[in-house]
């Protein structure tokens, strides 16, 4: 699928974060934990220069809980990384994000220290809803606004922590198709830039295999079809979505599929795990 891609303003954010980046103590980058390998940003594995990372599945209230446990445990393999889920219910829990900051930079806590953490996170992931829920203020616009370049602000937290936030930031070229359905399908990718039906036809692929209870009992289907296209149809039949000449109305049916997962309605869905992540990588990098 293609994606709208905007190398200028890739860059811009590259050599700011770069320039910035030797100053800063930890890095917290923000994921759907939905998609958590196409949510990432390449930037943050490529510009980390060894610091700590605290990686947010955030959006985890959609999420399939056991495998954000999954996601959790796989990312803390690596040295140096923590993961935190958190959802819709971030402000009671919000606060174990000091406390990790103050665990991976202990030498930087004190009367008279500061940690300077960066904030990371392609669009959509949540990132200024967090910003807001860790200020205790608004500090940053939240919703499905088009992305708009600011200038790099700086937000004192409680704790001696200096949160310094990275607008700007787009998603990376993605070269992995599949990553881009699933942008696609979250809605980490804006409508504008996504084809309903070839969206709805891999979502319906995937959620038949990893999720089959779940779509039988969202869409009234006693026995499922084997193959994604099928089942957009039979799903558009139960749901009336006809259209003249007593046609399946495929579009319609596909764009109830795709705001029903965004909406967390066919049940709490992950889209990706750490095996497909692992495979993708590898047929990536043979590209
Ligand atoms: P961004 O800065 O990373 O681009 O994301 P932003 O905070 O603007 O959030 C994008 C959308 O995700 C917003 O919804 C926001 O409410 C929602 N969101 C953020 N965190 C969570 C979470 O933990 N769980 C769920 N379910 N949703 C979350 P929106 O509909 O685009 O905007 P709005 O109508 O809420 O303003």
């Amino acid at each position: 699928m293609a994606i709208q891609w905007f190398p200028g303003h890739m860059n811009k954010a590259r050599n700011e974060i770069k320039e910035i980046m030797p100053q800063m103590d930890v890095i917290i980058e923000v994921l759907d934990a939905r998609i958590p390998y196409s949510s990432e940003n390449p930037m943050v594995a490529t510009l980390r220069e060894g610091k700590p990372v605290i990686k947010i599945l955030n959006k985890a209230d959609l999420a399939d809980p056991k495998m954000t446990q999954i996601w959790k445990d796989y990312f803390e393999q690596e040295n140096g990384v923590k993961a935190i889920a958190f959802g819709n219910d971030k402000a009671a829990e919000v606060h174990r994000i000091n406390e990790l900051c103050k665990k991976l930079v202990p030498h930087k806590v004190g009367a008279d220290k500061q940690i300077k953490a960066m904030i990371m996170g392609i669009p959509n992931v949540g990132k200024s809803t967090l910003i807001n829920v860790l200020a205790g203020r608004i500090v940053a616009k939240t919703g499905n606004e088009p992305a708009v370049t600011k200038a790099q602000q700086r937000i004192k937290l409680e704790d001696g922590i200096m949160l310094y936030d990275t607008p700007g930031m787009l998603w990376p070229k993605v070269e992995n198709e599949n990553s881009g359905y699933r942008l696609g399908a979250t809605g980490a990718i804006r409508d504008t830039a996504i084809e309903y039906e070839e969206v709805a036809s891999y979502t319906a692929e995937y959620l038949l295999r990893a999720y089959p209870a779940l779509l039988k009992a969202r869409y009234k289907i006693d026995e499922l079809p084997e193959s994604d296209w099928e089942f957009v149809e039979m799903a558009g039949k139960k749901r009336g979505c006809i259209r003249g000449g007593n046609q399946i109305d495929t579009y319609k049916m596909s764009e109830i599929l795709i705001n029903e997962l965004r909406d967390g309605i066919i049940g709490r869905i992950t889209m990706e795990t750490p095996a497909m992540r692992e495979e993708e990588e590898i047929m990536v990098a043979g590209l």
